[in-house]
């Protein structure tokens, strides 16, 4: 199964060093682009990152990324 497009180009998050983060990688997150538990029931589990420095990240909004849970222009190349 495909996941939701929340969005066609990346989100931009400042990261703070130390820090966990869940990315959403079903699409349905009403937080995007972080899970809010809306996955449930679906095959989809969201992506854990840990920060380990404090930074701007852009994380991928089309979830179509091959290098998730990082943007790679994926959303470019989506129809
Ligand atoms: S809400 Fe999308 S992975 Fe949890």
């Amino acid at each position: 199964m495909n996941p939701f497009v929340p969005q066609k180009a990346p989100y931009k998050v400042n990261v703070q060093a130390g820090e966990s983060y869940y990315w959403c990688s079903c699409g349905q997150s009403k937080s995007q682009p972080f899970c809010d538990g809306s996955h449930k029931g679906s095959e989809f589990v969201p992506m854990k990152f840990d920060a380990t420095e404090t930074k701007e990240v852009y994380f991928c909004g089309c979830k179509n990324s091959l290098n998730k849970p990082f943007c790679d222009g994926a959303h470019n190349k989506l129809p």
